[in-house]
């Protein structure tokens, strides 16, 4: 896009539901009113649709719904995370695009984003319904400089990072450890996270999250276990600006992972939100499957489970369900 014109759309979307007129945009950006009416113009026929009245100046109605970085920048907050976007019509998959990335060098914050994808992956080898603009399917490179072995609270904090935004949507949004987030025991958004680094060094972080965002249905395998923020909230959500919501609490809570301190307090919020802390549950592992009571979540991000036998066990990775007691 030009970039006076992507200046204008920036200034629009900034000042979302208030006139800017001619003038200022002028003055701002120092073309004539003309050249700026020209670029409006241009904008609605991209189909951005700008309520043009004189004496007031130009507002913004309605962004199309895409994922795209120019409709989607001039909401974020952050200082790297989003601030260069990769955002693909149809992919395989948003991890393995945002991984290749990482170690081609890109900067820490680049955020891969696509309409579809062909092979979305889930955890433990599951793949991901990745419908053709309904959901949201992003994967952020992060390069924060800690031990490989407190990657796993990423993967924490990002659950918190939806589940923060959705809450402020007024859904009653719980996190399933690690990092499901479910509303009214469905889920909505799953997160997948991958590194790559060695033993003493971690070179990057890719944090996957696939938003269910517009979905209207799903599948009948999936129709009981899944829901989005349209069938919650009954309306479309404008997935443009949930996400950038979403990468600006992404990106204040990963920096809080990388001291003890931040860390702490972000778990407090973290249990405050949690489906199963204090409940009987099942987690399915790598080799076995435990029977316990969810006691806690550590500093390396391991659900501690209170065995019947009075024992502690804590466990990095696997599937939890409730059971009913
Ligand atoms: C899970 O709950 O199993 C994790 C799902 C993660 C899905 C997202 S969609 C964007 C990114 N790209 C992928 O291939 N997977 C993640």
């Amino acid at each position: 896009m030009d970039g006076t014109r992507f200046k204008i759309l920036d200034i629009l979307i900034r000042n979302r539901d208030r006139f800017i007129s001619g003038a200022q945009l002028s003055t701002e950006l120092g073309v004539t009113r003309a050249a700026i009416w020209k670029h409006i113009r241009a904008l609605q026929q991209e189909g951005i649709s700008i309520e043009g009245v004189s004496n007031r100046g130009y507002r913004l109605m309605a962004l199309p719904d895409r994922l795209k970085a120019e409709y989607i920048q001039p909401y974020l907050n952050t200082h790297r995370v989003g601030r260069s976007m990769v955002c693909l019509d149809e992919t395989g998959s948003t991890n393995s695009d945002a991984r290749a990335l990482a170690l081609s060098g890109c900067a820490d914050g680049l955020t891969v984003l696509a309409e579809s994808q062909q092979a979305g992956r889930g955890r433990r080898g599951r793949s991901w319904h990745s419908e053709q603009g309904a959901g949201i399917y992003m994967s952020v490179v992060l390069r924060p400089e800690i031990s490989p072995a407190l990657a796993p609270r990423f993967t924490l904090s990002a659950a918190l990072a939806v589940c923060r935004v959705l809450k402020g949507m007024e859904i009653p949004a719980e996190i399933k450890w690690p990092n499901d987030v479910l509303c009214r025991g469905k889920k909505m958004c799953g997160i997948l996270l991958e590194m790559g680094g060695n033993m003493e060094k971690l070179d990057y972080i890719v944090v996957g999250m696939g938003i269910n965002a517009n979905h209207s249905e799903y599948p009948e395998e999936i129709r009981e276990i899944a829901t989005s923020v349209k069938l919650e909230l009954g309306q479309s959500t404008e997935r443009c600006r949930l996400t950038a919501r979403i990468l600006d609490e992404l990106e204040t809570l990963a920096d809080q992972c990388i001291t003890d301190e931040g860390y702490r307090a972000l778990m407090e919020e973290y249990k405050a939100n949690s489906a199963t802390l204090g409940k009987l549950v099942n987690v399915i592992g790598v080799n076995e499957t435990l029977t316990g009571t969810v006691e806690d979540f550590d500093e390396l991000g391991c659900i501690v489970l209170r065995m019947e036998d009075g024992s502690v066990r804590r466990i990095g990775s696997g599937d939890v369900s409730v059971r009913n007691a």
